[in-house]
């Protein structure tokens, strides 16, 4: 695969995906007036969301016309330690003049989770761009990957994986015991754009597995990704040294 950056560090990751990340606004926002992009959760896109929240980017960004949404949330309150929606506010969203109304949480601390996932849909259907072929349409949908494969909440050998008509599902993840809601292979295949951020050496060895396959393969969710749009895997040292 030719769209795949090997970087030093998260740092030279989060420079050069702020930087796409403003041209990206700058076309998305000329061409249908707003900037809709899906964040990731764990620990390293922490790393580009301060570095967002930087004088250099926040004044290039146009957030006033820039609308947040969430790839996955885990099942806790949004002021938890765990929480998606906290990191990003933390390192991003509480730094930067964007509406909170441009902000759209996914509730996934309900104990009625799945309808929540099915509002959550809803609101997408309502809100983000339409493609040509009639799809909802993120401008940018931002991916990490866990040590297994995983993208968003979207882990092996889970019902998710087969989900092909909705936009988003609440999933239980039997290995972790725990609800997640997250966007479906159908809401991230239909982004404009998409960055895969990948760290670490823990992330090595799965790493090279997916990336020598190359093709669809269930034991490795983030392989199951056929974007119709572009996709970019941002990739350091460290995940790339078993490649
Ligand atoms: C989540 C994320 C998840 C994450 C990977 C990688 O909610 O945990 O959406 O898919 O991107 O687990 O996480 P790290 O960046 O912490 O390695």
């Amino acid at each position: 695969m030719n769209n795949i950056t090997i970087f030093s560090d998260i740092n030279e990751i989060s420079q050069a995906v702020a930087k796409k990340w403003a041209v990206l606004s700058e076309q998305a926002i000329s061409d249908h007036g707003g900037f809709h992009v899906a964040l990731s959760g764990g620990s390293t896109p922490a790393h580009l969301y301060n570095y967002l929240a930087t004088s250099a980017y926040k004044q290039r960004i146009n957030w006033d016309k820039t609308y947040i949404y969430f790839g996955d949330e885990r099942s806790v309150s949004p002021d938890h330690k765990e929480s998606n929606f906290k990191m990003a506010s933390d390192t991003l969203l509480d730094k930067v003049d964007i509406p909170v109304s441009q902000i759209y949480r996914m509730k996934a601390e309900v104990a009625e989770i799945e309808e929540s996932a099915v509002e959550y849909a809803a609101l997408l259907k309502d809100k983000l761009p339409m493609s040509e072929n009639g799809e909802s349409q993120f401008d940018l949908v931002l991916l990490g990957m866990g040590d297994d494969g995983h993208t968003a909440s979207l882990f092996p050998g889970t019902q998710i994986l087969q989900e092909k008509s909705e936009l988003v599902r609440a999933v239980f993840v039997e290995k972790m015991k725990t609800w997640r809601m997250s966007i479906t292979f159908r809401a991230i295949n239909n982004a404009r754009n998409i960055a895969v951020l990948v760290t670490g050496e823990n992330k090595k060895k799965v790493l090279s597995k997916v990336l020598e396959t190359g093709v669809a393969n269930p034991l490795y969710p983030i392989m199951m990704i056929q974007p119709s749009g572009h996709i970019e895997w941002y990739i350091d040292a460290a995940a790339a040294s078993g490649v």
